[in-house]
């Protein structure tokens, strides 16, 4: 970590990498927390003093008094959602309205946007993206058709434009003959979020950030979902809606490439996708469900069953690039302690083609593995990377060959304490 530097910290894959459990090794280290993209789509979870919460929009510095925690220009947010998350953490004695600022040109989530995201997702029949249901895509949407209404509308006139722009949605409906809804419960807890939301410093962030690594700061960008999952980079169409990767780091917070530092990208030792699209590794066999099992990959937003496969090397490498990752964190490799055999995808072969890089379409691509022999034994007690396995140092070892970067923290178990930070 430099001075005067924002430092990103994102998952690199379909999300859910576990980085809710490494917040607590980085925290501690910068002056300030900022969310760069997405909203309530994602679900962090951090086991805060013994506490379990769910961080949804509010980033993770917000635990610790001496932070500030920003909510970028690039994110969306639903202040109904907004209000009970951040009341949760009012209610277990965090002091909120002095830690955290949001920007005023981050984009407001209507109840009609999650009306519209589920009639999209409707009239999709069998392509549906599987959102997560909170309105993300018809949020940005509206953003990119210059119609959206921003944090900063709040403060003026507030009402009328709500209005207008509830009206312009209730006729898409109508149009699409999506009339089955009734938000009048939801609009009154929206209602009372935006006035909670006025209570909080809506801010310019991105003066605010410059300022602050004018001063000789450190931030920390944390991301939410995963690069393949970016609208520009992933598997489209089978997206989310924003710029999870590091470029999104500068639009979503209003800062310039040569203020970025160390580029983390958190992965887990396998794979795993919620929602559809193609998932090259995908293991349909009692594999897949060991895994999921053992790692309890169960959705933090939806609770769906997520999809579990192997580690992806040509999804890695393609992300290691797009982000220009520094450093990699490995999540979870406890999960795999009791396979005799584990695999890692090497290549993606399409109609009889070896393909060594992310195609243009992934659909139709089968994963080609390297077997790998397992460690086979019980990685959670270890505190010493000079005590692991030599099957699992070879792991290591193979992945940071192949990624030509240096893995510098493990995940070895869910605890706090089972985080190794290697010396490279
Ligand atoms: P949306 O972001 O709700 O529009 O959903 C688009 C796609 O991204 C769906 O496949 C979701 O399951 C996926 N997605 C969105 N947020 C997350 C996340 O935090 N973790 C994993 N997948 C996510």
């Amino acid at each position: 970590m430099e001075k005067g530097k924002v430092d990103a910290l994102l998952g690199i894959v379909f999300g859910d990498e576990g980085k809710g459990k490494v917040v607590d090794v980085f925290t501690p280290k910068y002056d300030v927390v900022a969310r760069f993209a997405g909203g309530p789509n994602a679900g962090h979870t951090i086991i805060f003093e013994g506490k379990k919460f769910v961080l949804r929009s509010i980033p993770s510095g917000i635990f610790a008094e001496d932070k500030i925690n920003i909510i970028g220009n690039g994110c969306v947010i639903a202040p109904d959602l907004f209000m009970a998350e951040a009341k949760e953490l009012e209610t277990a004695g965090y002091d909120l309205k002095k830690r955290l600022h949001i920007s005023k040109r981050a984009h407001l989530i209507l109840p009609t946007h999650r009306v519209l995201d589920r009639a999209y997702e409707a009239a999709k029949g069998k392509n549906k993206v599987g959102t997560t249901g909170k309105g993300i895509g018809p949020t940005y949407s509206d953003k990119a058709s210059r119609i959206g209404l921003r944090v900063g509308d709040i403060l003026e006139n507030f009402d009328s434009k709500y209005q207008a722009l509830k009206a312009r949605h209730e006729q898409i409906l109508k149009d699409l003959n999506f009339t089955d809804y009734d938000i009048t419960e939801e609009e009154k807890a929206w209602m009372e979020g935006i006035h909670y939301m006025s209570t909080f410093p809506l801010t310019d962030t991105e003066v605010e950030i410059n300022q602050y690594l004018k001063e000789g700061k450190s931030v920390l960008a944390e991301g939410a979902q995963g690069t393949m999952l970016d609208i520009d980079h992933g598997t489209y169409p089978f997206v989310s809606s924003s710029n999870t990767t590091s470029g999104g780091v500068c639009t979503g917070l209003g800062i310039g490439p040569k203020q970025v530092g160390e580029v983390f990208g958190i992965f887990k030792a396998y794979s795993t996708r919620v929602g559809s699209g193609p998932f090259p590794v995908e293991l349909f066999d009692e594999t897949g469900d060991k895994i999921r099992e053992i790692g309890h990959e169960y959705g933090a937003v939806t609770g769906r069953n997520r999809r579990c496969g192997w580690v992806d090397l040509v999804a890695l490498k393609y992300a290691i690039m797009i982000n220009g990752v520094t450093q990699l964190v490995m999540m979870k490799s406890d999960v795999l302690d009791s396979f005799e055999t584990i695999k890692a995808c090497v290549a993606y072969k399409k109609d009889g083609v070896i393909l060594e890089n992310v195609p243009f379409e992934t659909e139709g691509c089968e994963a080609v593995y390297k077997d790998i022999p397992g460690w086979q034994c019980d990685l959670t007690g270890i505190t010493d990377e000079k005590d692991f396995p030599e099957a699992f140092k070879n792991y290591i070892q193979f992945l940071e060959d192949e990624l030509e970067t240096p893995i510098t923290i493990l995940s070895v178990g869910p605890d706090r304490a089972q985080t190794i930070i290697r010396n490279k």
